[in-house]
């Protein structure tokens, strides 16, 4: 994918639905008694991976350009797959839906790309195994594939106890995977976090009738905890607009000279807003308009100018509310006057990438000065960005953030694999041409 560099950037943009949210209707949907409907569904190779997983369990998810319809067969309406469950580069449907499949009395098998099959599963082995769930790596090495209940006698029910996890990271996957399993477990079942992740399991669970309460600590941990329920209850969703997608349009309004971009209907949940706060600091231009709430999320649209920017320091509890973010944030901060320090961010080295590694390689292709860190990056901005050759890694967020880099660099760029913006963003480049002058 050829990108060159644009003159300005005008007009109105909508992004799609949310990662997340999208995700997580198509399983409670399918777990719920009667149907969901679902409207700005994200249409993204994820959130598909998540409805084949749903239909090759027996679930009828009706999928019409306009909304979703999601079947719903009650929590103990699954049935056997005929063959693994192909969870293709998604990390959200693997970790969530093996909470799931802990419970349910038979055994399947998650394997995904080369990307899924390398991230850590260990994460939910660990707590899921001592709620009492048969849950193994094939390979042994902590990864998918994952064989769950493959030791269960055939229609036995699994039976899963109730648990405190004192999890070591803050990881939305992991809280709901331990908390999905506790909707079938023998009691309270609490997950701790250090800092509290994003809460869409939480929100939307209690919207389906489970019983989930949530407190956050003084020193800024977080503790929900889920009472298992008889039954959830379908429900319609509008599902808002994805914040991780809006940030490569706050970004490009930011970067490229004489922008001004409308970014309509984003979710600005506070768990996930954290890239709003970081460009507020760094000096950007950003106005809330219509601020609403769609299925109990705020939500907002945004109105970005082109904007001086400087560098910040990205650290702490901000860090999970926007760490799919982090090569974005990481960009402007190339383009910034000074320095931005990005730490406590080491989770980016788990994603589809080791994101520390291949956004500093594409940074240094198109001559930023950065320093990678332990747990971030140094990035010392303000110096002229070149279009070079940036390698994706078939990582989606990747080949987003240095598109948008190529627009308001000098020279052109070429972005290797581009088309698997597909994961969370299949028009990206169409909408991205349509708003360039
Ligand atoms: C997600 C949680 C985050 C995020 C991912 C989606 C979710 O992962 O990076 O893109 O939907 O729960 P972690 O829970 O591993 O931090």
């Amino acid at each position: 994918m050829q990108i060159q560099p644009v003159k300005q950037l005008r007009g109105e943009v909508s992004v799609p639905g949310d990662k997340s949210i999208s995700h997580r209707s198509i399983m409670f949907g399918a777990l719920a008694k009667g149907t969901t409907e679902i409207t700005h569904f994200l249409h993204g190779a994820d959130c598909l991976s998540t409805i084949g997983c749903f239909r090759a369990m027996g679930i009828n998810i009706e999928d019409t350009p306009d909304r979703i319809l999601v079947h719903g067969k009650g929590l103990h309406g699954l049935s056997e797959p005929s063959s693994f469950l192909d969870v293709g580069n998604s990390g959200t449907t693997t970790r969530l839906i093996s909470g799931i499949l802990s419970s349910q009395p038979f055994a399947t098998t998650l394997s995904g790309d080369a990307s899924l099959n390398s991230r850590p599963m260990k994460r939910i082995m660990e707590p899921l195994g001592m709620m009492g769930a048969d849950i193994l790596s094939q390979n042994g090495n902590g990864c998918a594939p994952l064989l769950i209940n493959s030791l269960l006698p055939t229609g036995q029910n699994p039976s899963l106890h109730a648990i405190h996890y004192h999890s070591k990271v803050a990881s939305a996957q992991v809280k709901s995977s331990v908390l999905l399993a506790g909707l079938y477990a023998d009691g309270l079942t609490l997950v701790t976090e250090p800092v509290l992740s994003r809460n869409h399991t939480e929100l939307m669970l209690n919207g389906f009738g489970a019983n989930v309460q949530t407190e956050v600590h003084s020193d800024g941990s977080a503790t929900a905890s889920i009472l298992p329920c008889e039954e959830l209850y379908g429900q319609k969703i509008l599902v808002p607009g994805d914040i991780s997608s809006a940030a490569y349009f706050i970004a490009a309004a930011l970067l490229v000279p004489g922008s001004e971009l409308l970014i309509k209907n984003v979710g600005t949940n506070p768990t996930r807003a954290g890239i709003l706060e970081v460009c507020r600091a760094m000096g950007a231009d950003i106005t809330y308009l219509n601020e609403n709430r769609d299925s109990g999320e705020p939500t907002a649209d945004l109105l970005v100018r082109t904007s001086t920017l400087h560098g910040t320091t990205v650290e702490g509890a901000i860090i999970p509310t926007l760490i799919d973010e982090i090569p974005m944030i990481a960009v402007m901060a190339a383009f910034a006057e000074g320095t931005t320090i990005i730490r406590d961010a080491a989770e980016l080295k788990v994603k589809e990438t080791d994101r520390i590694k291949t956004t500093t390689e594409g940074l240094l292709a198109m001559g930023v000065d950065v320093t990678p860190t332990d747990d971030g990056m140094i990035i010392r901005g303000g110096n002229p960005v070149h279009g070079g050759q940036i390698n994706s890694y078939l990582d989606h967020r990747i080949a987003m953030a240095f598109s948008i880099a190529a627009l308001a660099a000098e020279g052109n760029t070429e972005i290797q694999d581009g088309q698997c913006v597909d994961v969370s963003y299949p028009s990206f480049f169409t909408e991205l041409h349509s708003l360039s002058l």
